[in-house]
């Protein structure tokens, strides 16, 4: 990483606003190796100086990975005056450059990534990688072998080409809940694809992307970071 003025170091990690830490800074209560540091240009190393502001040790992240199993209700973006976002949801985040990585509908639960990382997402997000993406769905009515033949080949929703290729998978006897793994991200696209075969989603969950897999123990609404396995993973995939 390098080095780093010590004002913008305090200010990605959340100690303030780049005026505040300056200020903080001024007075005196930023430890540097055991050095009081009075100058906000100061060039921190940040892989080897200890930094401490008011005895507290603040360790310097990059890149940060949170796994998020969404809620219903809340939108997926980083801000939105009226409604609650996905960012609202990771409280102990400190960097202020956090996003979704690709979106799910309001209504719609599950998996979601949360990073700084913008060429991950990029590598996710591409239309050209084709990354799996697989859902849990419920429908308001049974789905036919002829419509789970007909959305695994590609349906119109309306776009210039027929939907790429799917798989989609029963899970119960009724035939009105299945998982279904799409390559393409379309806005809306689940719910299009089964509205081409005159069903309706009336449920809807993501349970993966990519490696990256739902963790089962995270509620709606909760989220943990992402392990470096999981991290490694998704970037030798990706
Ligand atoms: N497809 C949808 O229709 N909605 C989502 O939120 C995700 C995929």
């Amino acid at each position: 990483m390098g080095k780093m003025r010590l004002d913008k170091y305090l200010a990605d990690m959340g100690q303030g606003t780049r005026t505040e830490v300056k200020k903080a800074i001024k007075k005196g209560k930023i430890l540097v190796n055991q050095e009081i540091i009075k100058s906000p240009e100061y060039k921190i190393d940040v892989q080897a100086d200890i930094v401490l502001i008011e005895g507290k040790r603040i360790v310097y992240e990059d890149m940060v990975y949170y796994m998020l199993n969404k809620p219903q209700g809340v939108i997926s973006a980083t801000e939105d005056r009226r409604a609650k976002t996905v960012l609202d949801l990771i409280e102990d985040k400190k960097r202020k450059d956090l996003f979704p990585v690709g979106r799910l509908d309001k209504d719609t639960e599950g998996l979601l990534l949360i990073t700084n990382d913008g060429e991950l997402a990029h590598q996710l997000l591409t239309p050209k990688k084709h990354v799996d993406k697989k859902y849990f769905v419920r429908l308001k009515t049974p789905l036919s072998e002829e419509s789970r033949n007909h959305l695994e080949e590609g349906v119109d929703i309306g776009e210039d080409k027929l939907t790429m290729p799917s798989q989609v998978f029963f899970l119960n006897e009724e035939k009105n809940e299945v998982e279904i793994i799409i390559c393409e991200g379309k806005f809306h696209q689940v719910k299009r694809m089964f509205q081409a075969v005159g069903n309706e989603v009336i449920f809807l969950k993501r349970l993966s992307m990519g490696s990256l897999v739902l963790d089962k123990t995270l509620q709606p609404g909760e989220y943990r970071l992402l392990t470096s396995e999981e991290i490694e993973r998704l970037k030798k995939n990706a």
